[in-house]
């Protein structure tokens, strides 16, 4: 078979990375090995999201720089998968007609397929974005082994229909849809068999996992998905990413002190700390919901490290609003959060919304959150000084210092240990003894776990 490279360029999500593997992974048995660089593959594919415009901006400038190259390489093909590729479809091909492929986020199995049509001479611009209400990823076994690593993520569950009124996600990723426990279990299993020592769960909203559109095969909710892959035996840690907090159940907060590889680490997108902007993004909580349930959790576990994820100038935010998200920022004491400014996006009910803020009230309340968030991460970070954390050691951070995470998620340099041999995937204690802002740094304590 004629050996031939391809370049993936992921943009977005956790989901889009994954993506990504599999279709690496896809394309493996047909020939393609990864390239060094993307200007000299064979095939380019752009993962692309589209969650702000600025992200869809930063797709459009790669494919005209793209458009250089392939001039002096007409052999050269590329292809567009994920949410842009969703949410634009042919009109891709129209703005930038050196694209080969046009394949939307539920459609990435046929990829291998694709470029065989391609190969046969099948004329350019093939487009495939239908939508589908079934789970539309292979069986992991369906594709070729993974590359040795130690933490890996699952898709369990594609789309999302909770449709707050910004997101462009339930058009880019279509109707929520749980992917079968067995299927979930199975790529686990392998998983583990291979070496790998931390799982995180993925989906856009995991707490209604085989709630909406279940399939047959998966009578379990997902408190009880959480029980059956933390009993993966060789499994040492687990962890679950993204939930909407209108679905964070007491059976959820409770698996905190039921499962031990649970990970105290929570990411609660909060999105803002106005009521009255809460109902317009069509969250279905209250800030009052949200932090009862924030109690919860801490009761539960109370070394868990919360994070989020606010949007600054909703349409219609007012400075009073705003400062309801400072409060809110002040309440909790986030570890760490995301923040961005407010992005109109096509197809969304607050594209239409009267009363825009203007851009430059957006940058300053986002410079103001983003100022305390930095202060209260590093007072966070300082309350680790002086204790001793189970680290899985991710590699070095230079010569001289390794680097890896603790359960809570922080970021651990500590220097090697006298006679101790490490390797990734390793988890071994260390005493921290300073905090910065983005990391905590210490020495290996004496026992190793
Ligand atoms: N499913 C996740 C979020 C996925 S999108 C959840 O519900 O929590 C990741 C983040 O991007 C969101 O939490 C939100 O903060 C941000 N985001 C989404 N749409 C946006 C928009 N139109 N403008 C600015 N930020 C947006
Ligand atoms: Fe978007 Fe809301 Fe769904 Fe998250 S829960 S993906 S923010 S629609
Ligand atoms: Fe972006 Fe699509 Fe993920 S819009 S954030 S790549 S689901």
């Amino acid at each position: 078979m004629k050996q031939r490279s391809l370049y993936i360029k992921t943009f977005g999500c956790q989901m889009n990375k994954r993506d990504s593997e599999i279709i690496e992974q896809l394309l493996f048995p047909c020939g393609f090995l990864p390239a060094a660089e993307m200007e000299a593959a064979d095939l380019v594919i752009l993962n692309t999201c589209s969650i702000r415009a600025k992200a869809e901006q930063k797709v459009f400038s790669l494919l005209g720089q793209i458009k250089q190259w392939k001039l002096s390489r007409p052999e050269m093909r590329v292809a567009v998968t994920g949410c842009v590729a969703q949410q634009e479809g042919e009109k891709i091909f129209r703005r930038m007609p050196h694209v080969d492929l046009v394949v939307g986020t539920q459609q990435i199995y046929r990829i291998p397929e694709l470029i065989r049509q391609l190969d046969a001479g099948e004329t350019s611009g093939r487009l495939a974005v239908d939508l589908d209400k079934k789970f539309t990823i292979p069986p992991y076994q369906a594709l070729s082994p993974a590359p040795h690593e130690f933490k890996k993520f699952i898709t369990i569950m594609q789309g999302c229909d909770n449709y707050c009124s910004y997101c462009v996600v339930p058009a880019t990723r279509g109707r929520e849809t749980s992917r079968p426990l067995a299927d979930i279990l199975d790529e686990a299993n392998l998983l583990v068999a291979q070496g790998v020592r931390e799982i995180t769960l993925l989906g856009q909203n995991v707490n209604s996992y085989g709630k909406t559109n279940p399939v047959a095969e998966t009578p379990v909710d997902f408190a009880a998905l959480l029980h059956k892959v933390a009993a993966i035996d060789g499994l040492e840690r687990l962890r679950f990413t993204t939930s909407n907090p209108k679905d964070l159940s007491d059976e959820l907060i409770r698996c905190f002190t039921e499962i031990n590889i649970l990970c105290p680490h929570f990411h609660l997108p909060v999105q803002s700390g106005s009521d009255r902007v809460l109902a317009r993004m069509n969250r279905k909580y209250t800030v009052a919901g949200y932090l009862e349930k924030v109690e919860k959790l801490l009761d539960c576990r109370p070394d868990i490290a919360l994070s989020t994820d606010i949007i600054v100038g909703f349409p219609g935010e007012s400075e009073q609003d705003f400062e309801g998200t400072m409060k809110l920022l002040d309440t909790v004491r986030y570890h760490g959060s995301f923040s961005f400014k407010y992005s109109d996006r096509p197809g969304t009910r607050s594209a239409s919304f009267d009363n825009k803020v203007d851009e430059k009230v957006k940058s300053e309340r986002l410079n103001r959150f983003q100022k305390r968030q930095n202060e209260i991460s590093l007072a966070r970070n300082k309350e680790y000084v002086n204790t001793t954390l189970d680290i899985m050691v991710e590699g070095m951070a230079d010569p001289q210092l390794f680097q890896g995470r603790s359960t809570t998620n922080h970021i651990v340099h500590f220097p090697p240990p006298a006679g101790g041999k490490l390797q990734e995937g390793d988890t071994i204690r260390v005493h921290i003894q300073h905090a910065g802002r983005h990391s905590l740094t210490g020495t290996a304590a004496e026992e190793e776990i």
